[in-house]
């Protein structure tokens, strides 16, 4: 008997996956801490935490907070910086079940040029990911000011990646995301990872001070989710389909439904985060009803379902 299709197997450029289902920057530790709840070979992707040239220990506690309709943190960038990153983690990194993508957090161009020279040297993260869209610390969105920053940022870093897929992450920005996006693309992105956290305000009512220490969050989880599938889709139509660029669509995926709304969109690939904090397993059970689902479409591969909403 042939073997079954592989229903979900699919590609990020030249990087193929076993899966669509990738798991999110800063939301599943550093490399490979998940594999205690979670068979790494079976996803398609894990994402580092974002790496800065130097450690950074980030916002004071506490830094996230539980909301209603998923999660608001602080958390600013936390991380080992590149010289313990390449030290300690340089095995994991090599060993791991899964593709590894690279997340570089910076401040200016050089800082994301020196983090994204280190991974090139490292030469075992085929997909490089500039995280220019984190709400949650002082500057950590300068990169995405206007679209000819973004693209000296992008430009800077294209050059030293000579044999990497570069992504540009994006933030939700609910007017001009198409131009970033462009932006992005024209100056040598080969693929968009969007979205990042929503920045967003809380305020405890008995001391009227913001809660958690910084006034600016980034929000994840269900409540953004629809705000991501409308923002895919408006970059997938607007740019990126006609350019020929994945998307690794993410915002609030909890189940397969989620991401099968984030596929039709235009999202080539579908990152999981704040769903890991909930259930550690959970793209084990996404896959098993996308697996499910693409069938039910009469498709044999996830692929063929890629922009495929229609509208009206
Ligand atoms: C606690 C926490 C830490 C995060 N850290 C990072 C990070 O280091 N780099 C990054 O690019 N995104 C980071 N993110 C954003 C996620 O990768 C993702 O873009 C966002 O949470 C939306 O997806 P979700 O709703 O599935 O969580 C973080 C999110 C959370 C909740």
């Amino acid at each position: 008997m042939p073997a079954a299709p592989d229903t979900l197997k699919t590609s990020l450029g030249s990087v193929d996956l076993v899966s669509p289902i990738v798991l999110a920057a800063g939301t599943c530790g550093y490399v490979d801490e998940l594999a205690v709840a979670l068979d790494l070979s079976r996803v398609g992707a894990v994402t580092t935490k974002s790496i800065t040239p130097e450690p950074r220990t980030g916002n004071a506690p506490m830094r996230v907070l539980d909301v209603k309709a998923g999660m608001v943190n602080a958390v600013g960038l936390a991380n080992m910086g590149i010289e313990s990153f390449i030290r300690d983690k340089a095995a994991a990194v090599r060993d791991a079940a899964t593709v590894v993508i690279g997340s570089i957090a910076g401040f200016s161009v050089e800082d994301y040029v020196q983090v994204a020279t280190s991974f090139a040297e490292l030469g075992t993260m085929p997909i490089i990911e500039m995280n220019v869209s984190c709400p949650n610390c002082e500057d950590g969105r300068l990169a995405t000011a206007t679209p000819d920053t973004l693209a000296r940022h992008v430009r800077a870093v294209r050059e030293v990646l000579p044999d990497q897929q570069l992504f540009v992450k994006l933030p939700p920005d609910t007017h001009g995301l198409v131009p970033l996006a462009r932006a992005a693309i024209e100056s040598g992105a080969d693929g968009l990872t969007m979205v990042n956290t929503l920045e967003v305000l809380s305020i405890d009512v008995h001391t009227r001070r913001s809660v958690l220490g910084r006034a600016r969050k980034g929000m994840s989880g269900p409540a953004i989710h629809p705000l991501a599938v409308r923002l895919i889709n408006d970059v997938y139509r607007g740019v990126a389909r006609d350019a020929g660029v994945p998307i690794i669509g993410l915002g609030g995926v909890l189940d397969w439904e989620d991401a099968a709304e984030m596929i039709l969109a235009g999202a080539t690939a579908v990152g999981v985060g704040t769903s890991l904090f909930v259930d550690p397993a959970s793209p084990k059970r996404i896959q098993k009803g996308l697996r499910r689902w693409v069938r039910s479409q009469g498709c044999h591969s996830v692929t063929e379902l890629v922009g495929a909403h229609e509208e009206g």
